[in-house]
């Protein structure tokens, strides 16, 4: 089936295309989200930025991070969009029109964003957020539980996973290209206790989504992600 005659049968049941990402850190799943996003001319969530806004509030708020509530009621009333950033090619974070990614891009950030997830307030409260972002002409979400718990009912799932050392070594470089100085084994500490933390919690743990197909990216370039997600979906040239 083609693209084209997947979007009409979607359209004519009154339902957007929907692809989703899911898979631990650093696997690439939200470069490639972006790109698949672009190719497809659909819309496009970071899911993990929201939890890093969260995150971001304990510093710039000053809210302590038990305050959920005040964490909660201040992403609901923020506006946070993605941007296509001209000079990198890649996208934008931007909270109340202001781009922050360099302010919340960081391994501190992560882990906190990873801790102040297991909440389930904080969980609840993203729902609808994430939900808003599904318009027409579609999304492309990526995440922990995008296929699993947010979208279980998107055309199609994809978890990407490579391993521990080959995703610290790709974040050690993009820490690097950014020189933002950060020590290899601590990376890769810092990946592994996250990946513990969003695997083990009790709410929306990061698991395989039934149906999806997994990718694993250790051997792959993100262009070679790319195209197999955009194969799977059928709209390459040999549909
Ligand atoms: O994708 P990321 O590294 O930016 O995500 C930061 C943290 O946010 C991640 O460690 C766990 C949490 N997260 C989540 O619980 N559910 C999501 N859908 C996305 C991220």
């Amino acid at each position: 089936m083609t693209w084209m005659k997947i979007l009409m049968k979607q359209m004519s049941n009154h339902n957007a295309p929907l692809i989703t990402l899911d898979g631990p850190s650093a696997t690439g799943k939200s470069s490639v989200a972006w790109e698949v996003s672009k190719r497809l001319s659909l819309k496009f969530l970071n899911s993990g930025s929201l939890y890093r806004i969260a995150a971001y509030y304990v510093y710039s708020k000053k809210f302590h991070v038990d305050e959920i509530e005040k964490i909660t009621d201040q992403i609901n009333k923020d506006n946070i969009s993605f941007e296509i950033n001209t000079s990198s090619d890649s996208y934008s974070i931007q909270l109340n029109g202001v781009d922050i990614c360099d302010k919340i891009s960081n391994d501190h950030i992560a882990l906190i964003a990873s801790k102040l997830s297991k909440d389930e307030l904080l969980r609840r409260a993203l729902v609808k957020k994430q939900h808003d972002f599904y318009q027409l002409p579609g999304l492309v979400a990526d995440g922990r539980d995008m296929g699993s718990c947010i979208f279980p009912e998107a055309t199609f799932k994809f978890f990407l996973t490579a391993s521990a050392t080959i995703r610290a070594e790709r974040r050690h470089k993009e820490l690097q290209n950014r020189k933002i100085h950060a020590n290899f084994t601590e990376v890769l500490e810092s990946l592994v206790k996250r990946d513990e933390q969003d695997a083990t919690r009790s709410i929306a743990p990061l698991v395989i989504p039934p149906k999806a197909i997994v990718i694993d990216t250790s051997q792959m370039t993100m262009t070679g992600v790319v195209e197999k997600v955009l194969d799977h979906c059928c709209i390459n040239e040999r549909c």
